[in-house]
């Protein structure tokens, strides 16, 4: 596995492989975990070049969050993305991505503005601008993302469309720590206290989930449910905990055909994000 910077270089090591081998893309802010991986190894089974770019993008951070704290460790994800499959890490700098006077960016009405949207201002407008650059820049013809951020990949599959980007997007599935909690390079930063109170977003999430299975029908209930399991756990505060269509994720009112189940707490200073996608047959 190769590892660049600069986007010239990468640029240079992939054209002579365009239109011989799939080039898939994961991207990645790194602190590499096992669902990041998962991601890797899908990509390496169906693409003759996979490249992983790393980039813990400013764009997306509030200047309230923890851009400066974000969890970093190259040598430690060079040697994971390697054993995971990668042909090439592809790591650029701030400045190599966004140089002084960088004014462009990408907003995605709609999908993009409830939920974490209305939490983290600004921050798909920095996801939706960095991936489209991302996608600029490597031109893969498969792009591997985690369902563990759903809002984020219908932003970007809308923008996908929106933008005529010539490219296939993967959706693979949240992968778990063993009692439920989802995988995620913040989980590093909680305490032991805290590490164990997270899974209560998971448990909250499955609650729900079977209330639905058992028949119930309204959101309203559905989420009283979940809101009470989070509440059990006195280190947990909600931010939002919702039903929604999982295309437009608009709230819903009446469960009928696809839903998703969304939640985002606090757990001390790190903010978790879960969801579960569910299919009602009636
Ligand atoms: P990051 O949080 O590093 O996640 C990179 C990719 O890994 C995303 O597609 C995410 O959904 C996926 N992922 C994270 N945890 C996962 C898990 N437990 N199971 C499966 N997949 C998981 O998401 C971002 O970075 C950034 O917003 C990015 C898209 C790179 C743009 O900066």
């Amino acid at each position: 596995m190769k590892t660049v910077s600069r986007i010239q270089t990468l640029q240079k090591i992939l054209a002579p492989l365009r239109g011989k081998k799939k080039v898939g893309l994961v991207p990645t802010m790194g602190a590499l975990h096992e669902g990041h991986l998962s991601l890797i190894r899908r990509a390496k089974r169906e693409c003759g070049c996979v490249v992983v770019s790393l980039f813990v993008n400013p764009l997306q951070f509030g200047p309230k969050e923890d851009f400066k704290t974000y969890p970093r460790d190259l040598p430690g994800d060079r040697k994971k993305a390697a054993s995971a499959g990668a042909d090439l890490l592809w790591a650029p700098s701030v400045e190599e991505m966004f140089p002084p006077g960088h004014q462009t960016f990408v907003e995605v009405e709609g999908v993009g503005r409830r939920w974490e949207g209305a939490s983290r201002p600004g921050h798909f407008r920095g996801v939706a601008t960095v991936v489209a650059k991302l996608f600029q820049i490597v031109r893969p013809d498969r792009v591997y993302l985690g369902q563990k951020d759903y809002q984020q990949t219908r932003v970007i599959l809308r923008m996908v469309r929106d933008l005529a980007f010539d490219l296939s997007v993967r959706i693979c599935p949240t992968l778990r720590e063993k009692d439920g909690l989802a995988m995620s390079s913040r989980n590093q930063r909680l305490s032991a206290e805290e590490r164990k109170a997270a899974p209560v977003l998971y448990k909250a999430l499955r609650n729900g989930e079977a209330l639905i299975r058992e028949g119930e029908r309204e959101s309203r209930r559905v989420i009283q449910r979940m809101e009470e399991v989070i509440r059990s756990e006195a280190r947990a505060k909600i931010d939002y905990i919702a039903l929604a269509d999982p295309e437009t994720l608009e709230p819903i009112d009446r469960i009928a055909g696809r839903v998703v189940l969304l939640g985002g707490v606090k757990i001390g200073a790190v903010r978790l994000i879960d969801n579960l996608v569910m299919n009602i047959h009636e």
